[in-house]
């Protein structure tokens, strides 16, 4: 859902991956495209130190929960710090071009994603662990092989039946 300033507003996919980052514990923890900052708050309360990145400025600007770290970039691409944990709801929407950043994937709901996964890895420790949510609307048997290809171990954690379409929560975890 998206309303005026171009925020993601929490929606069903939110909520679905908000009960898988719930109980998650550890130190640093990331959400790349905080949106609103709702998973990013949530990752506040059971871990020290958190950051929540989204390429739209006016997103972090205008956030409803104020998180304590946003940094306005590509993924993770401005960071130096190393995350045990990171999250994305990802853009998934299979699309031609990029007109809204708040969903649209790229072709075949792959692009975005796939560089969204690129950056994190880079920024996850060793043996760290990546949750994202995509759906059955993008090619998601194709970005779980891409993911592994980037080094990740994977497995569908969860399956949320929605109207048209299936939500997955993801758990990719990094294998060196
Ligand atoms: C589906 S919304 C999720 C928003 C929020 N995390 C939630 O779950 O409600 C995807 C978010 O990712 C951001 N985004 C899109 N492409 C990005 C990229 N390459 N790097 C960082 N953020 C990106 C969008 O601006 C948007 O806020």
């Amino acid at each position: 859902m998206q309303n005026n300033s171009n925020t993601y507003e929490p929606a069903e996919d939110t909520f679905f991956l908000e009960d898988y980052i719930k109980n998650q514990k550890g130190q640093c923890a990331l959400e790349i495209g905080t949106g609103s900052g709702y998973l990013t708050k949530i990752l506040e309360k059971n871990f020290d130190f958190v950051v929540g990145t989204d390429i739209d400025f006016s997103a972090i600007s205008r956030q409803t929960a104020k998180i304590q770290n946003g940094i306005c970039c590509t993924g993770a691409d401005a960071l130096t710090k190393q995350f045990d944990f990171i999250v994305c709801n990802l853009p998934y929407l299979p699309s031609e071009e990029i007109e809204d950043r708040t969903v649209d994937g790229g072709k075949e709901g792959l692009e975005i994603p796939v560089q969204i996964i690129k950056s994190a890895k880079y920024r996850l420790k060793s043996g760290g662990k990546m949750l994202y949510l995509t759906s059955t609307l993008a090619n998601y048997k194709k970005l779980l092989e891409q993911t592994e290809l980037l080094g990740f171990d994977v497995k569908i954690l969860a399956k949320k039946k929605l109207f048209f379409e299936e939500l997955l929560v993801v758990q990719a975890d990094l294998l060196v």
